[in-house]
């Protein structure tokens, strides 16, 4: 089963406004954020408002994740305690260095219910020096997901957010290649820029061509172009049939490369246009 995740909006758990908002959002999924977006002095009642929110339900179609605070911190045990308890979807969780990081979290896991997933952020400078192995760590361990963290990212490596992103190529193409190594789901870091939806639209773009599956929102106006940007496009899907159809004549049966409709297309591109298609089937395209 695919399941979309194209647009997955943040929001500070300690905020129940949000919160309640969240269940009517247009987004595929919701992260109940008790790490970066809250205070200190917010940490408690943030923790409290998450696992009644994951108890209570109410959010339809959309699946609920939770984002912990680090092992490290004075709440990330207590976090996690809650989360387990409660049965989030996934418990997301911050700033993994190595493999031995995903082991540690994954163990904390082993009461949770069984559908319950582990994410990660890809966020620190030394993880992305050990992405195989976290990725790799999937086999043995709950872990379903990769999440782009740049603000981080870029606060670590002392580097600027440019309108196209340059210091942070590197890293996005690792990413997405020991993710999809290993199977995983890799969703794209947020875009701060709330009120400029030019600049959201373009980077959107960047995600998906980049290979994102979706991307992290901090806003619900942003979830309608996030929608669009990664829901496959009509004039796609519509090649996509084309190169199915045209693997399937008999006369294309031992042909590895055939022309559609003047561009080349092999067998690995069948594969794809098979994936994209059950994708715009999911999405009911
Ligand atoms: N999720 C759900 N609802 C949200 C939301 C979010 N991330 N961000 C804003 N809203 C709601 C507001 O509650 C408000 O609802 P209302 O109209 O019913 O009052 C409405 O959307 C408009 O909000 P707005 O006034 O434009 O936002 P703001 O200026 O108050 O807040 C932020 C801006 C950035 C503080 C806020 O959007 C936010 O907290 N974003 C998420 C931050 C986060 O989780 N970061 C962690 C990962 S990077
Ligand atoms: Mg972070």
């Amino acid at each position: 089963m695919i399941r979309p995740r194209r647009s997955v909006l943040y929001m500070p758990a300690s905020n129940p406004k949000a919160i309640e908002k969240a269940r009517g959002l247009d987004c595929d999924a919701i992260i109940l954020d008790l790490e970066d977006a809250v205070a200190p002095e917010a940490k408690e009642t943030a923790r409290a408002q998450a696992a009644e929110a994951v108890r209570s339900g109410g959010f339809g179609r959309r699946e609920v994740i939770v984002r912990v605070n680090g092992l490290e911190t004075p709440w990330g045990e207590a976090d996690l305690a809650a989360v387990l308890e409660a049965g989030a979807d996934a418990v997301l969780v911050p700033k993994v260095n190595d493999a031995g990081d995903v082991a540690r979290y994954d163990g904390r896991l082993g009461r949770a219910p069984e559908r319950t997933r582990l994410w990660v952020m890809i966020e620190t400078c030394r993880c992305l020096f050990h992405l195989e192995g976290i990725a790799a760590a999937a086999r043995t361990s709950r872990l379903s997901a990769f999440v782009m963290g740049t603000n981080d990212l870029a606060k670590e490596m002392g580097a600027r957010q440019t309108p196209g992103r340059e210091p942070f190529l590197g890293a996005l193409g690792l990413s997405v290649a020991a993710a999809r190594a290993h199977g995983l789901v890799i969703l794209d870091g947020v875009y701060n820029g709330i009120d400029d939806a030019e600049g959201f639209e373009r980077i959107c773009r960047q995600g998906l061509d980049f290979g994102f599956d979706g991307k992290t929102l901090i806003h619900p106006n942003q979830i309608e172009t996030c929608n669009r940007v990664f829901t496959p496009a009509a004039e796609e899907v519509a090649f996509a049939r084309a190169v199915i159809a045209a693997f399937a004549q008999p006369e294309n049966a031992g042909k590895g490369a055939i022309r559609v409709e003047g561009r080349m297309a092999e067998r690995l591109h069948l594969a794809q246009a098979e994936k994209l298609v059950a994708v715009a089937q999911a999405l009911g395209v």
